[in-house]
């Protein structure tokens, strides 16, 4: 791998990806009929899978975003702290926290907690990627773009070091 080029091998090719968010934005179009919703985007990581996703939403859609520190470098240090919480109230709202990956489900249960304390109609979770074997705490996905094998991923909104978002593709950091 030479980060100049970025010749970083392909995990989840750009079709794969495109093909499974069309899936995604189908079962939420299904699921929330005649209803509104907020899709919450857990910054940075999520943000160009946000943005895919709510252009293929049919139903009235609001945005907000949230972003929390728990990373550095390939390692989660397990403590989770908000950098930015949502803008508007929550209360009486259909929520679909939208995020990158869940790993560890540390960073990811600490936001669920938090958002079921704003008295919502309704939260579900959305994310792309899941680790499964790496979960230390159970974390109910609703809707799964990809079950993956512990690798480091990086590329389609996913960095190492806040680099490779701009991949349009899904690779694994040092393949
Ligand atoms: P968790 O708290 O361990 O579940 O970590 C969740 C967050 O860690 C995600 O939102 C990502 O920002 C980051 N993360 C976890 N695994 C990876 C990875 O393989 N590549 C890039 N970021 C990751």
């Amino acid at each position: 791998m030479t980060t100049a080029s970025k010749s970083i091998g392909v995990f989840i090719s750009e079709e794969k990806i495109q093909a499974r968010v069309s899936e995604l934005a189908a079962q939420i179009n299904r699921d929330y009929e005649n209803q509104e919703i907020i899709l919450v985007c857990v910054l940075n990581g999520s943000f160009i899978f946000c943005a895919d996703l709510i252009r293929q939403i049919k139903v009235p859609v609001q945005i907000e975003t949230v972003s929390l520190s728990s990373y550095e470098g390939t390692e989660s240090t397990g403590q989770v702290s908000f950098r930015l919480d949502v803008k508007q109230s929550l209360v009486g709202k259909n929520v679909i926290l939208v995020e990158d990956i869940v790993d560890t489900g540390l960073t990811i249960s600490f936001l669920l907690k938090h958002m079921k304390l704003k008295n919502v109609a309704s939260l579900k979770l959305c994310s792309l990627l899941l680790k499964r074997a790496r979960l230390k705490v159970e974390v109910p996905v609703d809707y799964l773009g990809f079950d993956i094998e512990d690798k480091f991923v990086i590329g389609y909104g996913l960095d190492f070091d806040g680099r490779y978002r701009e991949l349009p593709y899904i690779g694994v950091y040092g393949e």
